[in-house]
């Protein structure tokens, strides 16, 4: 890393644990500014418990999380979001009842730099499927909408950092395409990323550091072409 690096999220030494389960196991993890890094590793390796001790959902026993240089361990995930990182979790989390322009509106507001790249026209002409349905309520969304919508709404708070977990599971080929096609814009308007996703192939075109999580530690980190050609790695930790 360069001396002028900017280091958005830096955690480290986390131990976080669930009841008696040490999940996170001493795990150091950073994102500098425009870096857009593939977080991997098999079922229940951490990736999501990673996401959630960064985000204040789970607070870690030990080990630091900075945001911009901001000590923020076990601080809430209003107070981290509020320093320009946006967390879209497993599943999906839209307001059913409120139609797609309401769930996009109300999560209006400039980045932390006063930044106001992403505006509610930006969002509909990235995402054309929901300026088709903009009166539509929550609920009446397919799921690769309602990702779509999820995202939209990330964007819509000009973060510095967008961290996506499994944004394309469950999703149909096309919409999944879709959504990477959108994770490509994103990484071109300058936000950094942390993209969890079961399609490391996915994953590595788009990445530009890759890191493999195996019992909650570091396994792997480097860049997608390292991984892509190099099968032995993606059998030993990925299991493809
Ligand atoms: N709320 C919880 N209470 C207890 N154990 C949990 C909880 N959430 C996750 N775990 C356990 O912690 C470990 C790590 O889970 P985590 O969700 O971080 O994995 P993951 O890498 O995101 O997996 P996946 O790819 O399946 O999403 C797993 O063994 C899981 O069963
Ligand atoms: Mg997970």
């Amino acid at each position: 890393m360069s001396p002028s690096t900017e280091l958005l999220i830096q955690a480290q030494g986390l131990n976080t644990y669930y009841g008696a389960s040490h999940i996170l196991r001493d795990l150091s993890f950073t994102v500098a500014r425009g870096e857009t890094i593939g977080l991997m590793g098999r079922n229940g390796m951490g990736k999501s418990t990673l996401l959630k001790s960064i985000m204040g959902l789970v607070k870690p026993r030990s080990g630091q999380v900075n945001i911009t240089g901001r000590a923020m361990t076990g601080r809430s995930p209003y107070e981290v979001s509020r320093l320009g990182i946006a967390y879209v979790p497993e599943g999906r989390g839209i307001f059913g009842n409120l139609s797609v322009r309401e769930n996009l509106q109300m999560a209006a507001r400039a980045g932390t730099r006063g930044q106001r790249d992403w505006t509610y026209e930006r969002v509909l002409e990235t995402f054309p499927r929901l300026t088709e349905r903009l009166h539509h309520g929550g609920q009446q969304l397919s799921g690769g909408e309602q990702q779509m919508l999820t995202i939209g709404r990330a964007l819509m708070t000009n973060p510095d950092v967008l961290i996506l977990d499994e944004a394309t599971e469950g999703l149909a080929p096309l919409i999944a395409r879709e959504i990477w096609r959108i994770c490509g814009l994103i990484r071109e308007s300058g936000i950094s990323s942390v993209i969890v996703d079961k399609n490391w192939k996915h994953v590595t075109q788009i990445s530009n550091r890759n890191v493999i999580l195996v019992k909650g530690q570091v396994a792997f980190e480097g860049g997608s072409e390292q991984l892509r050609t190099n099968p032995a790695l993606l059998d030993q930790y990925l299991g493809v």
